[in-house]
């Protein structure tokens, strides 16, 4: 039944807790896919490690970010949730395709422009091939969607042209009438619109990252509802009164009526109806009381399954297995297109 279905991937990278941006953003539109879609949610560890990183850490980000997709809805019944380095065919593939991707390509991308400039000196080879790993990822699966947050958009071009332009149109064998057959499926974007790019609390201007060294522009899913308390009634405001949507000179305002409209189910527009003559010092108490009701289920959830490690290793144990079996195939048709020797 669900091998008819179209196929989706998506991961998020186990550094430090997710937020908002990435609930709204990414893993929310995931749960609602699990019905119509075959379902495939990785944790993307060897991304993590493409920027400098503390071994110490890596494990318990790895096991805390899979927890956080199940709490969040990703049932383990019907979504193959699994760790990307526990999958060896990620890296190969990686490799694979590292030798027919241009370096121009990968210099283009925005995400590494932005990030080589944040870090200095010590960029590594991995940072610039980061979206080469994506590809891989998403290519190994045949997935048709890959649902993720419009900064994404550009690596998932990529991925498409890897497939299109320097695999399929290269190395795809012919069929009988001489036209190439398909070697990978050509995945495309899923970009869903609201909730698609939640800004930073204190910089209307710029995205809610969980690399913003500054912990007050965020707000996790693991944050206590004090500490939700505290971020919003800090968070950057203007001096105008009321609050409105879709204000260009007013991002702050524009984030976080949405954000209500969002979390509270009013829809947009009635948010609008309800804030538009509200002064921010109205405004704040209510936006923080319908944050902390829509995580307070998802960390109940996650306390449960933190307090039972034996359950949440199956499911990954589980996703291993069944990821695998798919990744091993995609990996054998393209060593074979690629021409390598077969292993006796
Ligand atoms: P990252 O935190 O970069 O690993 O991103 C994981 C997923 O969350 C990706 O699909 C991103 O597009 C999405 N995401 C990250 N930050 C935001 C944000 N501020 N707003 C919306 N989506 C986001
Ligand atoms: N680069 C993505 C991000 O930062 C994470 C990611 C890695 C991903 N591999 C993926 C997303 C494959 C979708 C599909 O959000």
């Amino acid at each position: 039944m669900s091998e008819q279905r179209p196929r989706v991937l998506s991961g998020v990278q186990p550094t430090g807790a997710l937020h908002l941006g990435n609930w709204l953003g990414a893993i929310r539109n995931w749960v609602a896919l699990q019905d119509s879609h075959d379902t495939f949610f990785c944790v993307v560890d060897l991304h993590a490690i493409t920027v400098p990183h503390d071994p110490a850490r890596l494990a318990e980000d790895t096991l805390t970010t899979a927890a956080l997709y199940l709490a969040c809805g990703i049932d383990p019944g019907r979504s193959t949730v699994f760790v990307q380095s526990h999958v060896a065919a990620h890296s190969e593939l990686c490799w694979l395709l590292n030798c027919v991707t241009p370096l121009n390509w990968l210099e283009r991308m925005i995400q590494f422009k932005e990030k080589a400039r944040k870090q200095g000196a010590d960029v590594s080879a991995g940072l610039l091939d980061y979206p080469v790993l994506m590809a891989a990822d998403i290519l190994l699966y045949d997935a048709d969607r890959v649902p993720v947050g419009e900064d994404q958009k550009q690596h998932l071009e990529l991925a498409r042209d890897i497939a299109q332009q320097r695999i399929n149109a290269r190395f795809a064998p012919r069929g009988a009438d001489g036209e190439p057959l398909a070697l990978l499926k050509v995945p495309e974007p899923l970009i869903l619109g609201e909730g698609a790019r939640v800004m930073s609390l204190t910089d209307g201007r710029s995205k809610m990252s969980k690399s913003d060294p500054n912990e007050a522009s965020r707000i996790t899913l693991l944050d206590t509802p004090e500490l939700i308390v505290r971020k919003i009634k800090r968070a950057k405001t203007d001096p105008v009164m009321g609050l409105e949507l879709g204000n260009p000179e007013r991002p702050e305002a524009d984030n976080l009526l949405g954000l209500y409209a969002l979390l509270s189910g009013l829809g947009r527009e009635r948010a609008v109806q309800e804030c538009a003559a509200m002064g921010w010092g109205a405004f704040k108490p209510l936006l923080a009381e319908v944050v902390v009701e829509a995580l307070r289920p998802i960390q109940q959830r996650y306390a449960e399954l933190r307090r039972d490690p034996a359950t949440l290793n199956a499911v990954l144990e589980a996703g291993r297995e069944r990821a695998s079996a798919v990744a091993e195939g995609t990996l054998a048709r393209v060593r074979q297109a690629l021409g390598f020797l077969r292993a006796r």
